[in-house]
């Protein structure tokens, strides 16, 4: 459920008319729904009431804003980061350090570092060396680094190649064969509180048969580890749970994941941490963009809208599908592809697609573009870097401002050599 709904023939954000928006910000603008943040949060905080002890720790790469954040921090979420920059973003939006959990096949030393002296509830783990390095960090510290160790259960997670993580030959998590012998050698180390294992195998996850046996395999390592005399009080199961991209798509509920978790995870005794990202944001943006002119085509004609593949990667990216309908729809149907003004031709957002009549100067949006979005804009093709807006009942604000053109040029430089 969200709160995206028309309202005498306008596309409205909760009380909010998308055209008062685009009027106020301009076009294109990420458009964000607090309640629908709320919703989710509570929908999936819900969904695991039968699994036991649960931390919840918002992917936020999904979502970065720091206005997003902070809706979050207000519903109990910590924060899953993955970079210095995500972890400054969660501790300003008042996520508490030790609610933070820090991902990462590529934390640097300084990282690390930065990250104990924060104070950073839980490091998960991607290979030995990793550990060794973070034991001897917090050694100098004389304290101890609470982490767990991420392993690779080397199954296929059924969604786009481009973000699976679980098989073998991907880049992340330790092969889980090697685990416990790794895990007996970091367990050692008297600068490190080895707590338990993580795994995430996946982005948009349609079916929950690939996570019900990746958690099956982590059952497994746990009882060896136990058996093996090490404590284990926590399993970090990551995030992955995917959304309804196409209005007759079908996906898991929340409900339906929170039940697998509980059957799957019955008798473990220990803290279950999760990772959602998309669950928690996907749903509850949209992009909203300008129809510049309506392009005669060959076969169909061409769409072209304000918003283009700077602002919204992830068609060309991973060839994903965003449902796009007018703000103020007239009833009538058209097929049409979509693109926008970049100079690629994966720059299309849609080809042969069924969509409301629109022409040049009408407003329309992008669903499901709460996550992953904004976040992946670029300024490509010299282009503004897209601003946000969240909506909080009947008033809005800009929570990220729009980069122009000339913000980012100012910041290059000519060297000496090159000046006439
Ligand atoms: N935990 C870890 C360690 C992750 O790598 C990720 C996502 C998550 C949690 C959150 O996963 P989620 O619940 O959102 O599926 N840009 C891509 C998605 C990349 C996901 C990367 N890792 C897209 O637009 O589809």
């Amino acid at each position: 459920m969200d709160h995206f709904h028309y309202r005498d023939g306008v596309l409205h954000v909760e009380d909010v008319a998308l055209p008062t928006i685009a009027e106020a910000v301009g076009t294109p603008v990420y458009v964000y729904s607090t309640a629908t943040f709320r919703r989710h949060a509570q929908v999936f905080r819900d969904a695991l009431k039968g699994a036991g002890r649960v931390h919840l720790a918002y992917a936020i790469k999904a979502n970065p804003n720091v206005a997003v954040l902070r809706v979050l921090a207000d519903e109990g979420y910590g924060a899953d980061v993955v970079s210095a920059g995500e972890m400054a973003r969660a501790l300003a939006a008042g996520i508490p350090a030790s609610d933070i959990v820090f991902s990462g096949v590529g934390k640097t030393r300084d990282e690390l570092a930065c990250a104990l002296d924060a104070g950073i509830g839980q490091f998960n783990l991607e290979l030995e060396e990793e550990g060794e390095v973070l034991a001897a960090l917090a050694r100098d510290r004389g304290i101890r680094a609470p982490a767990v160790l991420r392993v690779n259960p080397d199954v296929d997670a059924g969604t786009h190649a481009k973000i699976s993580t679980g098989r073998k030959e991907n880049k992340f998590g330790v092969p889980i064969d090697q685990a416990p012998a790794m895990f007996d050698r970091l367990s050692k180390h008297e600068g490190l509180d080895l707590r338990g294992v993580a795994i995430h195998i996946g982005s948009q996850l349609a079916d929950l048969a690939p996570l019900e046996a990746a958690y099956a395999r982590i059952g497994e390592l746990v009882a060896e580890l136990r058996a093996a005399g090490h404590v284990i009080s926590r399993v970090d199961l990551g995030g992955g749970l995917g959304v309804p991209y196409k209005p007759d798509d079908v996906l898991p509920s929340p409900a339906d994941y929170g039940a697998m978790v509980a059957r799957a995870t019955a008798g473990w005794d220990v803290e279950l941490m999760f990772e959602p990202g998309r669950v928690i944001a996907g749903n509850a943006g949209v992009l909203l963009t300008k129809v510049i002119w309506v392009k005669p085509g060959v076969t169909n004609p061409y769409v072209i809208v304000d918003a283009a593949m700077n602002d919204l990667a992830r068609v060309a990216m991973y060839d994903a599908y965003h449902d796009f309908v007018a703000v103020e729809p007239g009833g009538e149907r058209m097929t049409a592809n979509i693109a926008g003004p970049v100079c690629e031709t994966g720059d299309t957002f849609a080809m042969g697609r069924d969509i409301d009549v629109v022409k040049s100067g009408d407003l329309g949006v992008f669903r499901t573009a709460g996550a992953y979005g904004a976040t992946m804009a670029s300024t490509y093709n010299s282009r503004a870097l897209v601003p946000e807006v969240l909506v909080d009942g009947d008033r809005f604000a800009v929570v990220a401002d729009r980069i122009e053109p000339e913000t980012i040029l100012a910041a290059e430089r000519v060297p000496e050599w090159l000046k006439r």
